[in-house]
């Protein structure tokens, strides 16, 4: 989280007046552990929601609109409420709040005045869920500024982003990314049942071991494209099974029904979502027993399923898993979150850690020619306001 006082000292510089007034909030990023592509399929996923994510300071106004500004990202957009909230190509990152500010009013929240100014601490474009995050924290914040806050539980927020994003932004993802931003829980996984969006929390932990982001520096460019190619490949491959059989949702198949399918493009995409969803019921049978081998050898099935029959990870994520699995101590590795470049996940022996950044990242650039970034993460709460000391 970035520094309260230094996000506050920017806004100050930059809307003028007192800290008095201003209000602090925070939305986490999140990994996914497992349980990949399979959000919208009606599957279980296994995300956390991570320290690090996007703050917003905010100070409600007299004015009729809402002023943005951001310390990563360039530009001044704004919301006018004096009309509908539309999507406007000039308003550039600032659709992503406009977009919730929109399904709010939708819902008929009365929206109030204010300026916000926003800083993260997530790697730009590395598929850690920033766009999820800034959704979250803008539904957080306009809620509670609103006074709305026990109309919109957590789950409301989640579900209310994410229809931003689909509808407003054009990406058609599932509930994944916004549900573990709003509902992320301290040392916890979040097992997320996709078809009734509903979760319990598992305790994520293997003694001895960490979990271990690596950010391939590979952009996920054309993902957003890619990612609505692979949904509809999904859906056709539901309609496929649905004519022998009909099943509420593609991860409810039987390997037997996707062999069937005649389309073999289609087939790996039903192959793959019909074995991650088994994955995920083995990889939380692992944390409930502390398996951590048995944990890594699912991550590195998940990896080779995304590869051969989903195919979106592509030769950077390859290359850096593949370098992961070839260090001392590393239980396993996989690709996380949407894939076609971004973050990787690894699982691996504490002790071992110095060892496993330098060889991996040696053998990584040997491959590639890029250089691999390291986080060693810890799940933490979900979005919420933050009490400055003393406040
Ligand atoms: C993106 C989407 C999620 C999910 C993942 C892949 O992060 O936003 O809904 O589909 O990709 O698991």
């Amino acid at each position: 989280m970035t520094d309260p006082s230094t996000l506050i000292g920017k806004f100050i510089d930059l809307y003028g007046g007192k800290p008095d007034d201003v209000r602090l909030f925070f939305a986490p990023g999140r990994v996914n552990l497992i349980g990949e592509h399979i959000d919208y399929c009606g599957g279980n996923v296994l995300p956390a929601a991570l320290t690090l994510g996007i703050s917003a300071a905010v100070r409600i106004t007299r004015a009729r609109n809402i002023r943005m500004g951001s310390l990563n990202l360039p530009g001044s957009p704004t919301v006018n409420l004096d009309s509908n909230i539309e999507f406007e190509e000039s308003r550039g990152w600032g659709n992503y709040p406009a977009g919730v500010m929109r399904m709010l009013a939708d819902r008929g929240t009365a929206l109030r005045s204010c300026d916000i100014y926003f800083a993260g601490d997530l790697p730009d474009g590395a598929g850690l869920s920033s766009s999820a995050a800034i959704e979250v924290l803008t539904a957080v914040t306009m809620t509670r500024l609103a006074g709305y806050e026990a109309k919109f539980p957590p789950r409301d927020i989640a579900l209310l982003s994410q229809e931003a994003e689909n509808k407003f932004i054009g990406v058609n993802c599932g509930i994944m990314d916004q549900y573990a931003s709003a509902l992320g829980r301290k040392d916890h996984a979040i097992l997320l049942d996709t078809r009734t969006v509903s979760s319990k929390y598992v305790p994520f932990k293997f003694p001895g071991y960490s979990l271990v982001i690596m950010n391939s520096n590979k952009r996920r460019g054309l993902a957003d494209s890619k990612y609505n190619e692979r949904r509809a490949e999904c859906e056709a491959a539901l309609d496929a099974i649905r004519i022998k059989r009909n099943i509420a949702d593609l991860v409810r198949a039987t390997p037997d029904e996707t062999e069937d399918i005649p389309d073999p493009v289609l087939r790996r995409r039903a192959r793959h979502a019909v074995s991650e969803q088994s994955r995920v019921e083995r990889a939380v049978e692992c944390l409930t027993r502390g398996d951590a081998d048995g944990f890594g050898w699912l991550l590195n099935k998940s990896h080779e399923s995304l590869r051969d029959d989903y195919e979106v990870t592509g030769l950077e994520l390859d290359a850096l898993t593949d370098a992961a699995r070839s260090a001392n101590g590393c239980a396993g590795a996989r690709m996380t979150g949407a894939g076609f470049g971004g973050c990787a996940i690894a699982i691996v022996r504490t002790d071992k850690l110095d060892g496993f950044r330098e060889h991996t990242a040696r053998e990584y650039r040997a491959a590639t020619g890029l250089t691999a970034e390291f986080y060693t993460a810890d799940a933490d709460d979900g979005a919420r306001e933050v009490t400055l000391r003393g406040g």
